[in-house]
């Protein structure tokens, strides 16, 4: 592993067939959505036990309401920030394939990003489990939570609890790009989730060069990593971007 810089970043999306870039809670953290883990991260707060996994909220929907209504408060308050951004341009360029992302804060597609597969699916959706009714979250009072269907079945936000299952579409779409890609950018995620964290291995195996842009060191760094950026998302992104459309840096 080496430390990389934003010229050499350039330089391996230019040289890239099919970059693509995986992305987790830390690419928000500039947007004002904390991550999950680290000194500030919303498990800090919480236990994922209690309050994300889907049998408590079966249990005791009331209770993980707390988070979610913490969380919706959160996304519904961020709005793209310039990593998020810098992605959708380098989409536009025809220098990114496409994003996974592990995020479910919705601001890829608000950043203008097309092809975001959302591994854990979305915030800004909710499904009834009893019937699998979509829901406008328009429609839907969040003063009344827990909420429930005509059916009488419990509404949930569209994201993947601990105990779900990936959404198959979603988890298909996601190693295909990851095999077929040979440079994938991982950005702002600590890779300590499965079947996520999968996803590096299966590029690495099938020939990627792996970017690390993460401000700690994780597992990937030590067993994977080819250039790793100790640095925030939205100034190593950003910079590359100038770069690669000339209007230098600054
Ligand atoms: N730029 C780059 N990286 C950053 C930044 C930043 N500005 N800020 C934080 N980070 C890094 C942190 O160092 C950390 O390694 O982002 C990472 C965030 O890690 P997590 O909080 O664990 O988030 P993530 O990896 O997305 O979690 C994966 O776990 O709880 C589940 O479903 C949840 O999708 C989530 C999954």
């Amino acid at each position: 592993m080496k430390t990389g810089t934003p010229a050499e970043l350039a330089e391996l999306l230019k040289q890239a067939v099919a970059p693509v870039a995986l992305t987790g809670a830390g690419i928000s953290v500039e947007s004002g959505i904390p991550s999950f883990r680290g000194p500030h991260g919303l498990w800090t707060r919480y236990d994922p036990m209690e309050y994300a996994h889907i049998q408590a909220f079966l249990t005791n929907p009331a209770k993980v309401w707390k988070l979610l209504r913490e969380l919706d408060d959160t996304i519904t308050r961020a709005r793209p920030n310039p990593a998020h951004v810098a992605l959708a341009r380098l989409e536009e360029m025809g220098r990114l394939r496409g994003i996974i992302t592990q995020n479910v804060d919705n601001l890829h597609q608000e950043a203008g990003s097309r092809n975001v597969i959302e591994f854990h699916g979305n915030a800004r959706q909710f499904v009834c489990l009893g019937c699998g009714r979509a829901f406008d979250p328009q429609t839907l009072d969040f003063t009344q939570v827990p909420l429930y269907c005509s059916c009488q079945g419990l509404i949930k936000p569209d994201i993947v609890f601990f105990g779900e299952e990936i959404p198959p579409a979603a988890n298909r779409a996601a190693f295909e790009l990851a095999e077929a890609c040979d440079l994938m950018l991982v950005i702002g995620t600590s890779a300590a989730v499965m079947p996520a964290n999968y996803l590096p291995y299966t590029a690495k195996k099938h020939g990627a060069s792996i970017v690390e842009i993460n401000l700690e060191t994780t597992d990937l760094t030590r067993r994977l990593t080819d250039y790793y950026f100790d640095a925030p998302a939205s100034q190593v992104l950003s910079e590359t971007v100038a770069l690669l459309t000339g209007k230098g840096i600054g």
